[in-house]
């Protein structure tokens, strides 16, 4: 295994990160994902103004090292999700602040690493890049990205359109870095299935935003818990890109499902503002959302992955 892996998953309970998600993941979350052992993580533009993200990140640093010392060596590492699309007109602040705080992993996404990883690597940090296909997995890779988080179909936010079980060998040919499996993965199992297709870690968002510590709106959370994967629907209306939605969140914003199948020029990721409303009022989830049962507190929820996890790496039928 390599090593980088290995210095990561020893202090991890569960090889998992919650993944970062927009308007959703925040300090709360990260800290307790973190305390739970697994990898906390959140998009830098949620925390607005700038003074907001360097509070967080103060917050976050020492949350984290008190907890290391009733439980040391057993304090999962964090994680900063930076957009590197030249969209972000607060990418050269935020990464200022990433450096400051040294943070431990870096997760970049919507263009290349390249941006990012000397001052990363600089201070010791690692750089994963979060890609949608094999062909940007190969770009991030050439452009010097430490780790892998490939997003496969059925993903919430932006998803990927190809199968985990093609994706992670296909990339596995030509990268032996670590691989972070996303896309659907909603309990324990599919957490050993990401392992056993030959990714290091599962990539969760849906699943966290049904817990106490997610920033979202109790009414998301409510509609995660009633839904299944008949309410959800992939299009790139909302942003030009394919992600997906919860339908009855469409319908509740009073947009017109018939329009759904293309891109609305007015709207899109790269239009900050109008990007934010949207995914305040336009609710996404994975298609794994059926499975969410009630809304829970990030240490229980991840109690019971372990827990189906284990159950799951029980010995074969077949031998
Ligand atoms: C509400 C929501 C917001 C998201 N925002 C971001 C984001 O800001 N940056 C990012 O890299 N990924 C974002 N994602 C994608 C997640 O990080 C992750 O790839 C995805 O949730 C994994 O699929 P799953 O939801 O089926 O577990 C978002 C996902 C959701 C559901």
């Amino acid at each position: 295994m390599n090593e980088q892996v290995v210095a990561i998953k020893k202090r991890l309970s569960l090889p998992l990160f919650s993944a970062p998600m927009f308007l959703v993941s925040g300090p709360d979350m990260v800290i307790e994902a973190c305390k739970a052992g697994i990898i906390g993580s959140f998009p830098t533009l949620n925390a607005r103004p700038l003074d907001m993200l360097d509070e967080w990140m103060n917050s976050i640093m020492q949350s984290l090292e008190k907890a290391e010392e009733t439980n040391p060596g057993r304090i999962a590492p964090w994680a900063a999700n930076l957009i590197v699309h030249r969209s972000n007109s607060r990418f050269k602040q935020d990464l200022d602040l990433v450096v400051k705080y040294r943070v431990p992993i870096v997760i970049s996404a919507l263009g290349s690493p390249r941006s990012v990883v000397d001052e990363i690597h600089g201070y010791g940090g690692l750089v994963f890049s979060d890609v949608s296909s094999v062909n940007f997995a190969r770009k991030a890779a050439d452009a010097g990205a430490d780790g892998l988080v490939l997003i496969a179909a059925g993903a919430g936010g932006h998803t990927g359109q190809m199968t985990a079980m093609s994706f992670v060998p296909a990339v596995r040919e030509f990268f032996d870095g670590p691989i972070v499996l996303g896309g659907g993965i909603i309990d324990g199992r599919g957490v050993r299935a990401a392992e056993v297709l030959g990714a290091d870690f599962a990539y969760m968002g849906t699943r966290f935003i049904a817990t106490e510590e997610s920033m979202a709106s109790g009414a998301y959370k409510d509609m995660l818990v009633q839904s299944n994967v008949n309410d959800i629907i992939l299009s790139p209306y909302f942003t030009g890109i394919n992600a997906n939605y919860l339908l009855p969140s469409i319908r509740q914003a009073g947009v017109d499902p018939s329009l759904l199948h293309k891109a609305n020029p007015e709207i899109g990721f790269d239009k900050q503002e109008s990007d934010r409303k949207v995914w305040r009022d336009i609710w996404s989830a994975g298609q794994g959302v059926g499975s969410i049962k009630r809304v829970q507190p990030i240490a229980e929820l991840v109690a019971e992955l372990k827990a189906e996890y284990r159950a799951a790496c029980e010995t074969p039928a077949y031998v």
